[in-house]
Formats: C-alpha cells, sequence, structure tokens
C-alpha cells in the first residue's frame, strides 16, 4: 500500500521538519491538499508553499486540488517534485481538457470524486486518467470520520480495472487510519491519504510504518 501524508494536518511553522519524519517511517508521496474557500469551505494554502518545498523534500508530491478553477491554477504546481495533479469531476465541465492540459506539462492526471458523486460520473476517462481519488469524507477539513460506504467505489473500480485493463491508481482520501487501513486495502485500494493519523499522531515516522506494515 502506497502511503501519502497530507500536510493538512502538518505543523505549518515547521512543515519541512514534519515532512521530513515522514520521509523517514517510509512515507511514498506528499498529499497536497490546496483549497480555494470556493470549491471548498475552507482555505488551506497555494503554489507559493509548495514550491519552497521542492527539491528539499525527496518524494514526489501528490498534489490535490479542491478548487473550482483548475484549467487557470494547474500549472503553479507544476514542480520538479510533481507527479500526479488531480482535479475534482465536479468542479469541471470539461474533464478532458484538463486532463489533456497536465498532461501536457509532462505530470499524471488524477481526478477525483466526493462522497456524493457516483463512480458512473467518469464514464469515458477510466482509459485517461493516472489515478483516480475517492473522497472518503466531504472535502475541505482534515480529520473528518471516515465513510465506510465509499469502499465500495474502490471495489467497482478495481474490478473495472481487472477487467478492462485500465492503469489508473486507486486513491483514497479522509479518515484513514490503523483502525481501517486493512479493509481500506481489502476493497482495492492501491494508495492512502492519511492527515491527522501521522501528522497528530506523537510518532509520526512510526505511524506511518505502521501504516505500511499493516
Ligand atoms: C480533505 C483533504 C484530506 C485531508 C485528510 O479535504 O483532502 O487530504 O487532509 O485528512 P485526514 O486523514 O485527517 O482525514
Ligand atoms: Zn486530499
Amino acid at each position: 500500500m502506497l502511503i501519502a501524508p497530507s500536510i493538512l494536518s502538518a505543523d505549518f511553522g515547521d512543515l519541512l521538519n514534519d515532512i521530513h519524519k515522514t520521509e523517514e517511517g517510509g512515507a511514498d508521496y506528499i498529499h497536497v491538499d490546496v483549497m480555494d474557500g470556493h470549491f471548498v469551505p475552507n482555505i488551506s494554502f497555494g503554489a507559493p508553499v509548495m514550491k519552497c518545498l521542492t527539491g528539499r523534500v525527496s518524494i514526489p508530491f501528490d498534489v490535490h486540488l479542491m478548487i473550482t478553477d483548475p484549467m487557470k491554477y494547474a500549472k503553479d504546481f507544476v514542480t520538479e517534485n510533481t507527479e500526479f495533479i488531480t482535479f475534482h469531476r465536479e468542479a469541471v465541465e470539461d474533464p478532458m481538457e484538463v486532463i489533456d492540459l497536465i498532461h501536457s506539462y509532462g505530470v499524471k492526471a488524477g481526478i477525483s470524486i466526493k462522497p456524493g458523486t457516483p463512480t458512473s460520473a467518469l464514464e469515458g476517462l477510466f482509459d485517461k486518467v493516472d489515478l483516480i481519488l475517492i473522497m472518503s469524507v466531504e472535502p475541505g477539513f482534515g480529520g473528518q470520520k471516515f465513510m465506510e460506504d465509499q469502499l465500495m467505489k474502490a471495489v467497482e473500480l478495481s474490478a473495472l480495472k481487472k477487467e478492462m485493463g485500465y492503469d489508473y491508481i486507486i486513491e483514497i482520501d479522509g479518515g484513514i487510519g490503523i483502525g481501517n487501513i486493512e479493509r481500506v486495502e481489502a476493497a482495492g485500494v492501491e494508495m492512502a491519504v492519511a492527515g491527522s493519523s501521522v501528522f497528530k499522531a506523537e510518532d509520526p515516522a512510526e505511524a506511518v510504518r505502521m501504516l505500511k506494515e499493516k
């Protein structure tokens, strides 16, 4: 299981140090939650913060854009560390245009769906995206309760992937911790975001290690 700690729950006053702890624990990606106060009712941080981390972090960035206008801002998140840029299906009318734009930067494109959006909303995109991000909380805040019913989407996407030979990575985000990581993996999830369960833990390195070992 790939583990992507979400820096939304990190100590922004000591961000680099917090990230280094997760690297020490074997984190695979740094999950970068970008919120515009419009697509979601909260503002996190923008590209300048992420750019400061570039070159000082040894693992790649998994950028999660919770913003209304990914066409306008995706480019700002392209750095030497950026491997994935994920945007929300609900935010745009023409997802293919955003996918093409992200690919034009040489970055992998992900698409995310909120808890109320079915996987059928991704029809026609399954062979176009590199990653599908299932939200297991309403996007906007860290530390919320995991929505168990969202695991069905992982089961569906996993079966579809096998049947059709698609390449997308199945990622889940929201409320993930040691108490549910095994169920999440059993449902077919390949990459899990963990915010508060890692950064609010006494020992973030150990928290990542435990998630990876489970
Ligand atoms: C929620 C964000 C998540 C969040 C996860 O809108 O997309 O990435 O930081 O935090 P936890 O793991 O605390 O639910
Ligand atoms: Zn996220």
